[in-house]
């Protein structure tokens, strides 16, 4: 299959969705929405809410009544976004090809903004009128999901030991448990919502968690190559940072092609999970190879 083309379209499907669901900044209180707008729909892969959606399809389930769940990963990972680079976590001044909220909005608006993403990431799990197909029981175990991803043994957790190894020697062990929780947890959870909306059985649900967590560190091993080895023009964001700040990563250990060569392994390994799916479960298969492949 053509992974691009997928990834563009599963990438539009979710933006027109995104762009619908944040009012318009001609709302009260306006200079939130403006400011929620700005990180949310200025860019950005879309990866987590397509793997709910890739997740979902593997599974014979592609109705656009999924968009509010695939896009609460979206909103998250935005609002994660914007508080990591407030001065007081990594003070980065561009993200997704422009300057950081808090540059254009001020600290104080970009905490919020990300707030309000936050909160609302939980009003679009609970909306429903009973008629998507939607069970109370599977909206309940999607906000759970959501929940622990991104929550204190997830993302947040995961940022808290980041910042405290800044400067630190760590080891091996550790800097894997700060990528499994600040990139891992959110990862995991888009894939598994995705299982939730295409009821997967308890099998099924295994695969898929075994292989969300092998890409999750694929990923965050990509992110901090890329930090290596990127310039600004093709990362939207600033490169080398990581240095910078002191941040041991996967290619201080192992250098570029020794963490590439890693990441390629997880890559493998997360394709063969996934052994006892069919052809409707190639996305996720592609996906796992796009995640090392990727240039931003
Ligand atoms: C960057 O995430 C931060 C990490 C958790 C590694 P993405 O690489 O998904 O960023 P966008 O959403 O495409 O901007
Ligand atoms: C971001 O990690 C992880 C989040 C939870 C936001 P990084 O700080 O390594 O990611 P970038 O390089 O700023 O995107
Ligand atoms: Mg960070
Ligand atoms: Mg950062």
């Amino acid at each position: 299959m053509n992974i691009q083309a997928y990834l563009d379209q599963q990438r539009q499907r979710v933006d027109q969705f995104l762009e619908r669901s944040v009012p318009p900044p001609s709302v009260h209180p306006h200079r939130l929405y403006e400011s929620m707008r700005y990180s949310l729909l200025g860019g950005g892969k879309r990866i987590r809410p397509i793997l709910t959606i890739a997740a979902a399809q593997a599974l014979g389930y592609d109705h656009d009544a999924m968009l509010p769940f695939a896009a609460s990963l979206e909103f998250v990972h935005t609002y994660s976004l914007i508080h990591d680079d407030l001065p007081a976590m990594d003070d980065d001044d561009f993200r997704r090809g422009r300057l950081t909220n808090h540059k254009v909005f001020g600290d104080g608006m970009a905490i919020l903004a990300g707030d309000a993403l936050l909160t609302m990431a939980f009003e679009l799990c609970s909306l429903g009128d009973g008629t998507d197909g939607f069970s109370a029981a599977q909206q309940l175990d999607i906000v759970r999901e959501l929940a622990l991803g991104s929550g204190h043994q997830g993302m947040v957790g995961g940022q808290v030991m980041d910042i405290q190894a800044e400067n630190q020697e760590i080891d091996l062990a550790h800097l894997q448990q700060i990528h499994t929780f600040k990139t891992g947890r959110l990862i995991r959870a888009a894939v598994r919502i995705g299982g939730i909306i295409g009821k997967a059985t308890t099998p099924q649900m295994q695969c898929l968690t075994d292989y969300s967590e092998d890409i999750g560190l694929a990923f965050q091993i990509a992110d901090d190559v890329l930090n290596m080895v990127g310039t600004r023009e093709e990362l939207g964001k600033d490169a080398g940072t990581d240095e910078k700040r002191g941040k041991q990563t996967y290619p201080t250990f192992f250098g570029v092609e020794g963490a590439r060569q890693l990441g390629e392994e997880c890559v493998q390994r997360a394709i063969k999970q996934l052994e006892s799916l069919d052809r409707q479960a190639d996305p996720l298969r592609h996906i796992a190879t796009y995640i090392m492949a990727r240039r931003h």
